[in-house]
């Protein structure tokens, strides 16, 4: 019923002021504190995405909750305890540094538990899909950027949500992320209600370029323009911040983000000696393999240009060669 979804968010709400709470103002919180001030993440940052801490304890959380009045049951269902076959149970998330993940209008439907020292656990634990929490909805940060995001008629989206909290930070606003799933359909149908071009920006690795071809497809399929923001190799945005600054991030990444074709461009290019001829023959056929698949007439002619000039070859050749490519398409 709407009425468990309502309460869910009762829960999640409840929890979140706690945890941030414990965070801030006790001996406890201090440890997860100082993690979090070491890493660039400011007080008021901290205040802004209501960060918070879980306890190294098994079932505070729950314990309080259920003094709140939310049974057992409901909190299991919320995923906010985990019970044993036993019948023993324990919180959740414990010894973590919290982030909400809030709905689109701004209420906090699930956590994000981050380890402070990588071991043997997963860096992240998410809390799992319920009734309020659907991942491949989900933006997050949506809520605060939404406007943000409509004035500039631009969105800039990342992997990972600590790369968006650096972000807000460094001035750019309108940032968001997917949680730790690749971008659907429905986020990039939502992306492109509110904004003209995407910029994405994700890890400089091997798996965020190629999370980025296919963000790139999706949203180029629902209607926007996209746009790559380039990290630096090893890099993740928020390193990178951490490291050089918030003006070089605005300025040299951000900034300085190029067309999604000047992109594919800039990869195919990569391990190639173009001066050699095989190289130069399928760096070309990369090229022209992606022109056919653009539906916008002038921007291939555009790149056809472009390409005929840097390796000095006819525009009408390779324009007969890309007709080809179509036509073995359809
Ligand atoms: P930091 O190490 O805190 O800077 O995080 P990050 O944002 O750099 O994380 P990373 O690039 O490794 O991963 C990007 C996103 O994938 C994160 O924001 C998470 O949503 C998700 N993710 C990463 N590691 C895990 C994990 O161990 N479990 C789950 N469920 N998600 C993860
Ligand atoms: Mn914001
Ligand atoms: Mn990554
Ligand atoms: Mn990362
Ligand atoms: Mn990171």
């Amino acid at each position: 019923t709407s009425n468990e979804a309502e309460r869910m968010i009762q829960v999640y709400e409840l929890a979140n002021k706690f945890y941030h709470h414990l965070l801030l103002n006790t001996k406890e919180g201090q440890n997860a504190l100082n993690y979090l001030l070491t890493r660039g993440f400011s007080e008021e940052i901290i205040k802004t995405f209501e960060i918070g801490y879980a306890l190294n304890q098994k079932e505070f959380m729950t314990r309080f909750l259920m003094k709140k009045g939310f049974s057992l049951e409901f909190l299991e269902k919320a995923g906010l305890m985990i019970q044993k076959e036993d019948g023993s149970y324990f919180d959740r998330f414990r010894d973590r540094i919290i982030f909400p993940i809030k709905d689109h209008n701004g209420k906090v439907i699930a956590f994000s538990g981050r380890v402070m020292n990588n071991g043997d656990q997963p860096k992240y634990l998410n809390s799992p899909e319920t009734k309020i929490f659907n991942k491949r909805k989900i933006l997050y940060n949506f809520h605060q950027a939404r406007l943000h995001i409509r004035k500039k008629q631009e969105v800039v989206l990342f992997e990972g949500f600590a790369d968006v909290i650096s972000a807000v930070k460094a001035g750019i606003l309108h940032s968001v992320a997917t949680m730790g799933t690749s971008l659907t359909e429905e986020h990039a149908k939502l992306l492109s209600r509110h904004a003209e071009t995407v910029i994405i920006c994700y890890d400089s690795d091997s798996a965020g370029v190629e999370a980025t071809f296919r963000a790139s497809k999706l949203l180029s399929h629902a209607g926007c323009k996209v746009k790559v923001a380039m990290v630096p190799e090893g890099y993740d945005p928020d390193d990178y911040i951490k490291q050089f600054g918030e003006e070089k991030f605005r300025q040299d990444v951000v900034g300085a983000s190029v067309t999604l074709m000047a992109f594919k461009m800039q990869y195919y290019r990569k391990g190639k000696k173009l001066q050699d001829e095989a190289d130069r023959l399928k760096y070309i056929e990369e090229i022209i393999d992606e022109l056919s698949m653009i539906s916008n007439e002038i921007e291939q002619e555009l790149y056809l240009k472009q390409l005929a000039e840097e390796f000095s070859l006819s525009k009408d050749t390779l324009k007969s060669q890309l007709k080809e490519r179509l036509a073995a398409k359809k």
